[in-house]
């Protein structure tokens, strides 16, 4: 069973080493926290930030990723995702899928967000697959927009309107690994 629950103090930990694993860090935009100091100083923001949403992906109760919405008060009722599975044994099993769902519907739901946006690494096959799937549309490409390990890489943009999502949603979840399940 997959399942969002709300982010807590004790998570700070999981997240710091999570985010920091080279297997996550290899396919994110941005950079990890340099020092566990630097990370609680982002995590203590971004929990007190009202704009900001970030949910713990549970499978089977035991935290496995993190999925997380920007700006979700924004006036153009839009918001940025990010995303990543820290649990090497989570990944690639249909996890991030599952939870993608619950944080779409989360986001065009109760958050009453209108568009998502997103930032992907060219070559990120799992997020590039998993977002397409629900929806998402390549709407720009940003030429050797981040340094990685030294290298440029170009970073894709996807968005997705809510309507987007309302049309795909039933194939989507039809979709899920079987051994997945989601919570109602
Ligand atoms: C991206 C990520 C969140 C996806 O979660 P996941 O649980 O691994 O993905 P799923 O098992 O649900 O698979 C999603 C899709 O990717 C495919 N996939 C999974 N792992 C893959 C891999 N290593 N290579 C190619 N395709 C892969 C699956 O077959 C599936 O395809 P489908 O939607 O066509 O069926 C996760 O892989 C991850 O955290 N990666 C590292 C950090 C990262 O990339 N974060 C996102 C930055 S934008």
């Amino acid at each position: 069973m997959i399942q969002l629950r709300e982010l807590r103090g004790d998570d700070a930990k999981r997240l710091y080493l999570w985010r920091r694993a080279p297997a996550v860090d290899r396919w994110m935009c941005g950079r990890p926290a340099e020092t566990f100091d630097a990370h609680m100083a982002w995590f203590d923001a971004f929990r007190e930030d009202h704009d900001s949403k970030g949910w713990i992906v549970a499978w089977n109760r035991r935290p496995v990723g993190f999925v997380m919405l920007k700006g979700c008060g924004c006036d153009d009722g839009r918001a940025e995702w990010g995303w990543y599975i820290g649990e090497d044994r989570a990944r690639g099993r249909g996890v991030g899928r599952a939870a993608q769902a619950l944080a779409l519907d989360e986001a065009f739901g109760p958050l009453g967000v209108r568009k998502i946006a997103s930032e992907v690494l060219v070559g990120n096959a799992a997020a590039l697959k998993a977002q397409t799937a629900a929806g998402f549309r390549r709407e720009g490409l940003l030429r050797a927009h981040v340094l990685k390990d030294g290298e440029a890489r170009d970073v894709v943009l996807l968005g997705l309107l809510e309507q987007d999502w309302a049309a795909r949603r039933d194939d989507y979840l039809r979709g899920l690994a079987p051994d997945i399940a989601i919570a109602a």
